[in-house]
């Protein structure tokens, strides 16, 4: 076998060894590292390192090595390699200025106009001067390291923008969270006999929604809707909301306005779910056209509206309010289920009745309803009662 072809055959053989290993699924620094044992094989080194060009800091990095004493590599400066060229590997011996932690070749590393950081290898085992070819060899090598790393570094610094924002929507979304809660908080002060009257139904009908299956934005959306329902108590009068003596019919009407009221505050904000205001603006409707403000029916009631309806109403009937005492929860679900068809939905009710019972038997890792109900209510019945519920409508 003539010299030239042994030599392209032991090319090719390192060529095939690198790319088995860049394009292996192994975790980066593990390729990385089998890289530079390709190569120091291949070189005959006992000593090489792959450096990683740090732009912001304007460093070298090592991503690994073997041989150098690491203080050495620290030592190595950017500029100088830089100066070198794009990915034109040199002997040391060529640049005498350029005895860089012992180095015998250095290999630039280059993406475009891009510098990447460095190949460099030292203690040759033979005594043997590195050849023109073996340097076009790791010419080529060089290029792959450089594409190898470059790529590596993009999706790093794609999944550290992706993860800055993901942390600073979090960030927004708590603030925003909050900013509501104190709202809602601010709703229910109003009212002494509603206190967390507007949290309980978020919570109530956020669980319904989840149930349903419904998109984790749009259990968001009716969560937020539940906080706001009754911000249009803001501009009722306190003397009115916290009236003991039954309402007149004026007075009446007046508190009616509320959900009206809550309409054309929620309107006026860019919601990013959607309905959020039909939701608040009709949660006193009945499915037979006699509650308020617009007396609709059916078919124009959305689910969101079905499920805040519910979730408002069962928390008035198992909360104190001045003009009757609370309910316990047997009696609510039973006020709710004669209202079946006429005020509530069928459906939202099967579904609430599920995610109830599911609370109780412990099957939710974290309940939303339970823990607002009365710690006197004897759980057992509610759920026998519940299972009778889920079953009659089951069948309808
Ligand atoms: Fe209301
Ligand atoms: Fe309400």
């Amino acid at each position: 076998m003539s010299a030239e072809l042994k030599k392209a055959l032991y090319n090719i053989s390192a060529l095939a060894d690198l790319g088995q290993e860049i394009t292996s699924v192994n975790a980066f620094h593990q390729k990385i590292q089998a890289v530079l044992y390709v190569i120091t094989g291949t070189f005959l080194a006992n000593k090489g390192a792959i450096l990683f060009y740090d732009k912001s800091e304007n460093r070298l990095n090592t991503l690994t090595q073997k041989g150098f004493p690491p203080a050495d590599l620290d030592r190595v400066n950017p500029e100088t390699l830089m100066s070198l060229g794009k990915n034109r590997p040199c002997l040391i011996g060529d640049h005498p200025g350029l005895a860089i932690a012992g180095a015998e070749i250095l290999a630039p590393l280059w993406v475009r106009d891009e510098f990447i950081g460095a190949l460099i290898l030292s203690g040759k085992l033979t005594a043997s001067p590195y050849s023109p070819e073996e340097l076009e060899l790791l010419n080529v090598i060089a290029n792959q390291i450089a594409i190898t790393i470059s790529n590596h570094a993009l999706f790093m610094d794609l999944s550290d923008k992706l993860e800055e924002n993901r942390k600073l929507y979090e960030e927004m979304r708590l603030i925003y969270h909050g900013t509501l809660q104190a709202f809602a908080a601010a709703i229910d002060a109003k009212d002494a006999h509603t206190k967390n009257h507007s949290h309980r139904v978020a919570k109530y009908s956020a669980a319904i929604a989840r149930e349903l299956g419904w998109s984790e934005h749009d259990i968001e959306g009716i969560y937020v809707a539940g906080y706001l329902h009754d911000v249009g108590k803001l501009a009722i009068s306190n003397e009115l909301l916290n009236k003991v003596t039954p309402f007149t019919p004026e007075e009446l009407a007046e508190i009616k306005k509320h959900s009206t009221l809550s309409h054309s505050i929620t309107s006026k904000i860019k919601f990013p779910w959607k309905n959020v205001e039909d939701m608040v603006w009709h949660h006193h409707e009945r499915l037979d056209g006699h509650g308020y403000p617009d007396a609709l029916t059916q078919d124009a009631l959305s689910d969101g509206v079905r499920i805040l309806t519910l979730a408002d109403s069962f928390d008035a009937m198992t909360t104190q309010r001045p003009y009757r005492k609370k309910m316990d929860v047997q009696t609510a679900l039973g006020e709710l289920r004669k209202c079946l068809n006429s005020q509530f939905d069928n459906h939202i009710m099967l579904v609430f009745c599920r995610v109830l019972d599911k609370e109780i038997k412990g099957d939710l890792p974290a309940p939303e309803i339970l823990p607002h109900l009365d710690r006197a209510s004897d759980l057992s019945v509610i759920s026998s009662m519940l299972e009778g519920i889920i079953a009659e409508l089951s069948r309808s």
